[in-house]
């Protein structure tokens, strides 16, 4: 600020005249200067925006959790505001044998059982998605905004199934299928619900999902990839072996260097990005910066984030701000000085596995270029001596 600054000098407005009253907005909203912040669709990605993403703008986000509002979108058929009174939830069993009571629950009845809340990360499978060759786009909302964070309630999958008579020795798999037009239906091993991290959920982040999240019932299958997470849920099948459906065997496999198709690998490995600075920012002079940014694992807690400023030669460990919460997003912030010079920004995650994040070269001796999904290489961020930041890749 400037010497005799009038912002300090002058009273402004607020300060001598009366505000506005309470409930005037009866639902909160953001700051009309806050107005910049949104979910952003990527045009020309799909021919029509009813089967497209909408990314988070993760440059502008704190802390872990991911206001409701500007929770990525991905939608295969459109998004409804299902009325909740007609919305119901069947469990069946693709043989009786496998559950013994097939049930149909309304929203009232769910909502009476015992329930949880927790908090976890949602990842599109696709996100990173258009980087496997080379940088594709400019920003950090592009490059990883198929990401968000919610504390998501609900009731375990697990009790559901109990309710309903299931034989876990018998039924192995779980079909989810959702109540929209898109057919989503994937199969879920039975191990992830018998151990009670699935639930059914209502819930984020302390109200009723939104519409565009799943209104009034979503499946949260933490740690795995978004399209397991089905949305609108309205039917869980249990089976004894993989469905093989469409968003199974068509869609959401992975293209291996040979030419085959890898199936049903869904858990989304650990990963991390720098979202400030990020592409697309503007660094305004030298000096001190918090450099920020998330890192998150399908396989549990991060336990170390290390972050580069002369794309991975050296490396410094960042301070993890807590909560430091299982399948959930994890914030890391590290200080920096910037002297002025070019610089290459990367972050590196490390989980409780001892999986450490791999290089694009590392990812793509494996995983080879023409694949879609599962892409968690190490993002890098140039910085160049006009503080301009753009997207580049580093083997
Ligand atoms: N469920 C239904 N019923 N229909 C859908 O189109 N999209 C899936 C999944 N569940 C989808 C769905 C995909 S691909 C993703 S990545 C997540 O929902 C996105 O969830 P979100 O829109 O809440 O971010």
């Amino acid at each position: 600020a400037a010497e005799g600054d009038p912002a300090i000098l002058n009273l402004p407005s607020w300060t001598t005249t009366l505000g506005l009253p309470v409930a005037m907005n009866p639902y909160g909203q953001p700051s009309k200067y806050e107005s910049q912040l949104l979910r952003r669709e990527s045009p020309g990605l799909t021919r029509v925006g009813q089967a497209s993403v909408s990314f988070a703008p993760l440059q502008g986000l704190f802390g872990i959790i991911t206001p409701s509002g500007l929770h990525f979108e991905r939608h295969h058929q459109g998004w409804h505001d299902v009325d909740p009174a007609q919305h119901r939830l069947m469990i069946n069993g693709s043989d009786p044998a496998f559950l013994k009571k097939p049930k149909v629950y309304t929203m009232d009845e769910l909502m009476r059982l015992p329930s949880v809340s927790r908090i976890h990360f949602i990842e599109c499978g696709a996100n990173t998605g258009l980087e496997w060759g080379n940088v594709a786009v400019p920003t950090v909302q592009y490059t990883h905004g198929m990401l968000s964070c919610s504390e998501f309630t609900g009731v375990p999958l697990r009790l559901l199934l109990e309710d309903c008579g299931v034989d876990y020795k018998k039924a192995r798999y779980v079909l989810a299928e959702g109540a929209d037009g898109s057919s989503m239906t994937r199969t879920i091993p039975m191990e992830m619900v018998e151990n009670g991290e699935v639930f059914v959920a209502y819930g984020q982040n302390g109200e009723m999902l939104r519409p565009e999240n799943g209104y009034p019932l979503r499946l949260v299958v933490p740690g795995v990839q978004g399209v397991s997470w089905v949305k609108w849920l309205r039917r869980i099948e249990v089976g004894d072996k993989p469905y093989a459906t469409k968003d199974e065997a068509v869609h959401y496999i992975d293209l291996m260097p040979d030419g085959k198709h890898r199936q049903y690998t869904s858990i989304q490995e650990c990963k991390s990005v720098i979202t400030t600075p990020s592409g697309g920012q503007r660094l305004l002079e030298k000096g001190f910066y918090n450099v920020t940014g998330l890192a998150w694992s399908g396989r549990g807690k991060i336990t170390r984030v290390d972050v580069s400023f002369d794309g991975g030669i050296n490396w410094k460990t960042a301070r993890i701000e807590g909560p430091v919460q299982n399948k959930a997003l994890t914030r890391f912030n590290v200080d920096w000085v910037w002297d002025g010079k070019p610089a290459m920004l990367q972050s590196r995650a490390i989980d409780e596995t001892g999986y450490v994040q791999p290089a694009y070269g590392q990812l793509r001796e494996v995983r080879g270029t023409k694949s879609i999904y599962h892409n968690n290489a190490i993002q890098t961020w140039k910085v160049d001596t006009n503080g301009e930041i753009s997207n580049v890749q580093v083997l």
